[in-house]
């Protein structure tokens, strides 16, 4: 069998078993076994496959057709065009949370801010890139569960930036002691409601629950955020927060005491992150 074949017969695999980029799939799983980027796959698609080698394959397809994400199987998954290390216990970086990213560097840089927390970090998408394109600022990564911290340790290790610090701290219990008061806040915090969480897709069931589950209403994280994190901006400080479907209004009330709030749509038209300035 050659490569392009075992391709083909591994799309048609995950197609049978209902995943929905199988050709995509199928694609990644085989760059990341045989160690290939696209175009040498594309120049070694006549080569042999071995036996062991199809086995390796098929127990990858086999993993990915149980509903394991294809981030977890590959290890890692670009954002903002930086590769970030993922696996079991973090969630995976969104693409919508991107936009978030890059309304803090924008907003960073054009204001001059020194001071960023990026609350309820993960693998620490969002302040890592913020940290890289702005120099000038120290940003602070806090992350409360261990199985998360994990990855963004060893993404702050592989970014290794002089203006970064990684805080295990409860993002609930607002600004740990010692810590400087920050001038932009950024945060996607859990924002799922407890309820939804048994009847989301069975890729999102293999991320952990403690990234997903915002309280009864979903909106736990953001009225800490609203009562703890936002009276320490000072006149002029920003923040920013992504939400999900139908909350924005909703954040941008219990926002609105503290901050000019607007709401911005996502890649999708979806409105999904309340950005805002301290009054
Ligand atoms: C929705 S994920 C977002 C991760 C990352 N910011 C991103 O955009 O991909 C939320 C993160 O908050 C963390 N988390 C949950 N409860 C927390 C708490 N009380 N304090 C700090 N972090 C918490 C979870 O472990 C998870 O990594």
């Amino acid at each position: 069998m050659t490569l392009r074949e075992l391709i083909r017969a591994g799309a048609e695999y995950l197609t049978e078993n209902g995943v929905e980029d199988a050709a995509f799939d199928a694609r990644q799983l085989a760059m990341f076994l045989f160690s290939l980027n696209g175009t040498a796959l594309l120049l070694q698609g006549d080569r042999t496959v071995s036996p062991e080698e199809q086995a390796a394959y098929r127990a990858l397809l086999e993993r990915r057709a149980a509903g394991e994400p294809l981030q977890y199987l590959l290890g890692q998954w670009e954002f903002c065009g930086e590769p970030f290390f993922v696996g079991p216990g973090v969630l995976i970086p969104r693409p919508e949370t991107e936009q978030l990213a890059q309304w803090c560097i924008e907003t960073v840089r054009d204001r001059g801010l020194k001071c960023v927390y990026d609350l309820c970090a993960g693998t620490g998408c969002i302040g890592l890139t913020v940290a890289k394109s702005c120099p000038a600022a120290r940003v602070y990564l806090l992350e409360l569960y261990d199985g998360a911290l994990a990855y963004l340790k060893q993404n702050e290790a592989a970014f290794a930036l002089p203006n970064t610090a990684v805080i295990q701290a409860d993002v609930l219990r607002g600004l740990p002691q010692g810590l400087p008061a920050p001038d932009l806040i950024v945060s996607n915090p859990p924002y799922i409601r407890a309820e939804e969480i048994p009847g989301l897709q069975k890729e999102v069931g293999f991320e952990p629950v403690a990234a997903l589950d915002g309280g009864g209403d979903g909106y736990v994280f953001y009225r800490a955020i609203a009562e703890q994190w936002l009276p320490l901006l000072p006149k002029g400080g920003f923040a920013a927060v992504e939400c999900g479907e139908g909350q924005p209004e909703t954040v941008a009330e219990l926002f609105g005491p503290t901050l000019e709030c607007a709401v911005e749509k996502d890649l999708y038209g979806v409105p999904r992150f309340v950005t805002g300035a301290r009054l």
